[in-house]
């Protein structure tokens, strides 16, 4: 299936909620190379918008419609991630290419499943969405961490804070999300796995706490979690998430090495503006995830379909699914036992 370069890849998404409305739009408006041809959803509403708003000409209720679609090239999971696997694996045997939101799977032996279906259709892109490695910011660091600017790159402490929301949203959502660890840590082990160089995960020991919401106590999540992971040769990454920051959304990385370090994102700057009075210095504080990740979501995008259409290789691969998903279940597992827990 692969594209001509100067065919426009033909693309399907399907989920269209919070942020499936956002990836719709930067294929409709904002990717080059990409015309968004189709939409799925079970929920007509959603449907509609696809239509009214961004023009999309064919609109689907049924996922298994939108797969028979011939004039499909590539297919955008922005779905719930309890269906990523087996959407993931049915778009690469309908001979699509596939962008899946993260994560793949809560379960490693689901992600190796699927990697064993992608192994059958090597001309095909598949690739997991972790954004925040087309963040400018991070690929800076990451591009100086390889010129060796820090020596060697030996701890990543990395957080995912999200802004309280009274409302509880994320109550609802997280028993599919798989929990604070995997819905939102999942980008920090990324961030770690990529610039430690990807070493092998070997133990990892969380603890948690619930500071505001109990209603997370029936599902076994804490809306405050920390995680220690220890990697063969001696790297090591602290995580921190939380869902009840009271200021804004602040997502940092601090990587250390031997001759230096490098901080990203300290401060949830919304701009460049600070007052300062009698009352001290105040700056506006970035509101959520996609106002930090804007730009990220737009090159990550223009990544997977330059990939889909030959012209690179894809910078992403659901191997680093699998392995995200490896330690971020080994997380989990320590939070709900207590104890720490080895990595196979
Ligand atoms: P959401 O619940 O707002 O949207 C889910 C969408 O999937 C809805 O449009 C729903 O109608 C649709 N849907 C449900 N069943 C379907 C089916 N069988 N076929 C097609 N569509 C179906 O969820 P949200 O917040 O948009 O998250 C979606 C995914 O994106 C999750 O896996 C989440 O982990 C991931 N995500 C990733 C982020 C990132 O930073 N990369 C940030 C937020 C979410």
């Amino acid at each position: 299936m692969k594209q001509e370069n100067t065919a426009p890849l033909r693309v399907g998404i399907a989920g269209l909620g919070r942020l499936g409305k956002r990836h719709a739009e930067q294929l409709a408006r904002h990717t080059p190379g990409a015309r968004l041809v189709a939409a799925c959803s079970p929920v007509a509403e959603e449907l509609d918008w696809a239509r009214e708003t961004l023009g999309v000409p064919r609109l689907y209720a049924d996922y298994a419609e939108l797969l028979a679609d011939p004039e499909i090239d590539a297919v955008v999971l922005v779905t719930p991630t309890t269906l990523h696997a087996d959407q993931t694996s049915a778009a690469l045997r309908a001979g699509k290419h596939v962008f899946v939101e993260k994560p793949l799977s809560l379960d490693v032996a689901t992600c190796e499943a699927v990697e064993a279906v992608a192994r059958d259709y090597p001309d095909q892109v598949a690739m997991v969405g972790f954004v925040r490695r087309f963040d400018p910011s991070y690929a800076r660091a990451k591009a100086a961490i390889d010129a060796g600017q820090l020596g060697r790159p030996f701890l990543v402490r990395s957080q995912t804070c999200d802004q309280n929301d009274p409302a509880g949203f994320f109550v609802r959502f997280a028993p599919s999300s798989g929990g604070i660890f995997m819905d939102c840590s999942v980008h920090d082990i990324d961030l770690a796995r990529w610039m430690l160089g990807n070493p092998k995960a070997v133990r990892a020991f969380a603890s948690g706490t619930i500071a505001l919401h109990p209603g997370l106590t029936d599902c076994g999540d804490v809306d405050n979690g920390l995680a220690i992971v220890e990697f063969e040769g001696g790297q090591r990454a602290m995580f921190y998430a939380s869902r009840t920051l009271p200021h804004g959304h602040e997502t940092t990385t601090e990587v250390i090495g031997t001759t230096g370090t490098v901080q990203i994102g300290f401060g949830a700057h919304a701009d460049r503006t600070e007052f300062r009075n009698a009352a001290g210095v105040q700056h506006t504080a970035l509101p959520d995830f996609f106002a930090r990740f804007e730009d990220a979501f737009r090159l990550e995008m223009e990544a997977f379909v330059a990939a889909c259409r030959g012209e690179i290789a894809p910078p992403l691969t659901l191997s680093d699914a699998t392995e995200a998903t490896r330690i971020g279940q080994a997380i989990t597992e320590s939070l709900r036992s207590g104890l720490p827990v080895a990595i196979a």
